[in-house]
């Protein structure tokens, strides 16, 4: 762990008027930034405690999957207490505040539902939300961040590589992570506070920035499990509603959603 690190953090998110109220702690490398801040939630860290590492060894994703972390990658943990009744919009506001902290670039992000951070239809971060629940409702969630900074795509696995992007690929600009992760950790306290004050907010500003695939063909890879049909919007409690090709309705919580490209239609010949 280095005490530097942190420290340069702290001075970058002060630097943007924010006195962070928690711990942060800073690696050079480590397994997985969210199972050490899962420990520490445990342990009673406090809101905010936050851990980030230049690399991972054992990086993990959404739906079980591996989130390979090179050096040049951020990634970054924030526990969350959440007390408010909107929890299911954490995982979309973490998005908005991801877009809009690269927005500060000059980047201009899509938000795959729920929150792939996606540039010139490209993956550039990806959001990875575990929560731990007890009987009087949400005891923690770790908020996961894994961003390409400045990773060089042949340090990604091979069937990643053409779908992956950095900003120092998109801009030619090498940003210092500190700065990054300052940019994303400011943006999410503005957001994370509005899910209590007024969850429509979020909801509205994750649809400005969402991937424009409402009425169009998807597909839905969860668990093993394929939907196909037509994507018709988010309902209020961040859930993905999708017309299914049986006539029926679904609302989807989590998985992977990719766009159907429709066969050309031959009849008409
Ligand atoms: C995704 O599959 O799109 C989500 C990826 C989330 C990766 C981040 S990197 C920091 C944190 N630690 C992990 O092990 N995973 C998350």
């Amino acid at each position: 762990m280095t005490e530097s690190g942190a420290d340069g953090l702290r001075e970058a998110l002060r630097a943007r008027g924010l006195d962070w109220p928690a711990p942060i702690e800073h690696h050079d490398r480590l397994a997985s930034t969210s199972d050490r801040l899962k420990e520490r939630a445990r342990e009673g860290a406090p809101e905010w405690t936050t851990v980030l590492a230049l690399e991972q060894t054992a990086g993990r994703g959404r739906q079980g999957r591996a989130w390979a972390s090179p050096a040049g990658g951020l990634y970054l943990s924030v526990l969350l207490r959440p007390r408010f009744e909107s929890v299911g919009l954490i995982p979309l506001a973490a998005g908005v505040a991801v877009a809009e902290a690269l927005g500060e670039q000059g980047i201009q992000t899509e938000l795959k539902w729920p929150n792939d951070v996606l540039a010139a239809g490209r993956k550039l971060a990806g959001i990875l939300a575990e929560a731990s629940s007890s009987v009087s409702g949400f005891d923690w969630v770790v908020l996961g961040l894994g961003l390409n900074v400045a990773t060089a795509v042949e340090a990604l696995p091979e069937e990643v590589r053409s779908s992956a992007v950095s900003i120092l690929g998109l801009t030619g600009r090498r940003c210092a992570v500190a700065d990054v992760a300052a940019a994303v950790l400011a943006r999410l306290t503005v957001w994370y506070h509005a899910l209590r004050a007024e969850p429509r907010a979020v909801l509205r500003s994750w649809r400005e920035h969402a991937v424009p695939w409402w009425g169009r063909r998807v597909e839905l890879h969860s668990g093993g499990r394929i939907l196909r049909g037509v994507a018709e919007g988010v309902d209020p409690g961040g859930a993905l509603l999708l017309a299914l090709d049986d006539g029926t309705r679904a609302t989807i919580l989590s998985g992977d959603v990719t766009a159907v490209r429709l066969e050309p239609d031959t009849t008409q010949r």
